[in-house]
């Protein structure tokens, strides 16, 4: 089966074919044109993602991205000519679009665009939950370059457990099986991507912040440059598996206003090697809480497979210390996402979709639902 997915929920227009192949046990993928364009530069100047801005970008660049997928997969799609896409149909059996969490506005692009896309190629539109795409990322490995067309055959164990850190989300969700799914644990206040891109804002560096702060944090390391002071774990020795990252951000604003107390010169009040030092400590206290929560759920559950989806996966310690887990769960299967599927991607809403679809299809509506839920 060929499939189309369509990821318009925050400031990446994504569109992604996939041929997709057997059942819940023996998923097979194989991407054959992902085409993203990201809307960063755009959103950086306000220092956030800008819903209406989002909007009309996604718009603009909807049959841009359609176009540059249908190219890269022509051969197996059929097509003559990738700029017909209008009057020719492509070889593609199905259109699955994000429909939620995420912002509105930008949603209703992609949905609009994917039901104008099935009336004119006769074929269905089925709405997908982007925090699934988050999941099934991690269906995709060995893949260097999301153009790359691959082949992937994954056996997959359950129950298994999913670690989802985001812009918008932290949970952990506990499958037991690709059909039944229990979210044991979320953020009570911010999301850890969130986290990330607020104190990188309080450190006057670019939107997204997640990228920034972990560039600077390995320098710190390289560096071996550290704070004098440790900010919170938030929530470790909690006994649930919910999160908090508001006081650990309100703990580093409070460091920074201190500093400036403390600094005779008001205009330049935080110096390169603070900022690095700063970095450092503030991953550190986001991995070391991300660590112990999950080490906690797996204790609990102990799942065959632990996956861990969302842009913050993206981050390199992160990567490194999870996939570290396995010294201490010998028989845990670690799965993360290449770096260019654990950000915001259609692939995954491919994939995810095509999930849905060996379920029986919850049937989402066709909508946007901003705050949709696992
Ligand atoms: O999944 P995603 O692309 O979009 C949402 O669904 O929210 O995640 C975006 C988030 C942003 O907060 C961004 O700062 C963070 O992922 N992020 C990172 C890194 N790359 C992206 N956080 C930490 N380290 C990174 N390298
Ligand atoms: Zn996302």
């Amino acid at each position: 089966m060929i499939i189309l997915g369509i990821e318009t929920s925050c400031d990446e227009t994504a569109i992604s074919i996939i041929k997709a192949k057997g059942d819940l046990n023996s998923l097979e993928f194989e991407v054959l044109g992902s085409s993203i364009n990201s809307q960063i530069k755009i959103h950086s100047e306000f220092g956030g993602v800008v819903p209406n801005l989002a909007k009309r970008e996604h718009k603009k660049n909807l049959p841009i991205v359609l176009e540059d997928a249908l190219k890269k997969a022509e051969n197996e799609l059929q097509i003559a000519n990738c700029k017909l896409w209008e009057k020719e149909k492509p070889k593609i059996d199905l259109i699955f679009v994000t429909v939620g969490p995420g912002l509105e506005p930008a949603l209703w692009t992609g949905i609009e665009f994917a039901k104008e896309l099935g009336e004119k190629w006769h074929i269905p539109v089925i709405g997908t939950n982007h925090m699934e795409g988050h999941i099934a990322s991690v269906l995709f490995k060995n893949n260097e370059l999301e153009d790359k067309k691959l082949q992937v055959k994954t056996q997959f164990g359950f129950p298994s457990l999913a670690l989802l850190i985001s812009g918008g989300h932290t949970e952990i969700i506990l499958l037991k099986d690709w059909k039944n799914k229990e979210k044991i644990g979320e953020t009570k206040d911010d999301a850890v991507g969130e986290a990330f891109d607020k104190v990188a804002r309080m450190l006057k560096l670019p939107y997204p912040g997640g990228p920034e702060i972990s560039r600077l944090a390995e320098e710190a390391r390289n560096k071996n440059i550290q704070l004098d002071t440790k900010f919170p774990r938030p929530m470790i020795h909690s006994h649930d598996f919910n999160f908090s990252f508001s006081g650990l951000k309100t703990a580093v604003l409070y460091y920074l206003k201190n500093l400036k107390n403390n600094t005779i010169n008001q205009e330049n009040v935080f110096s390169d090697f603070e900022k690095l030092a700063i970095a450092r400590e503030f991953e550190d206290a986001v991995v070391e809480t991300l660590l112990t929560k999950t080490r906690k759920a797996i204790l609990e559950y102990l799942p065959k497979n632990l996956i861990i989806g969302g842009g913050v996966i993206a981050n390199k310690t992160l990567r490194e210390k999870f996939l570290m887990l396995n010294k201490e769960f010998n028989d845990l299967n670690i799965l993360i996402p290449e770096k260019s599927l654990a950000t915001d991607n259609a692939t995954m809403i491919a994939a995810a979709g095509y999930i849905d679809y060996l379920n029986g299809v919850k049937n989402l509506e066709l909508k946007a639902q901003g705050n949709l839920e696992i």
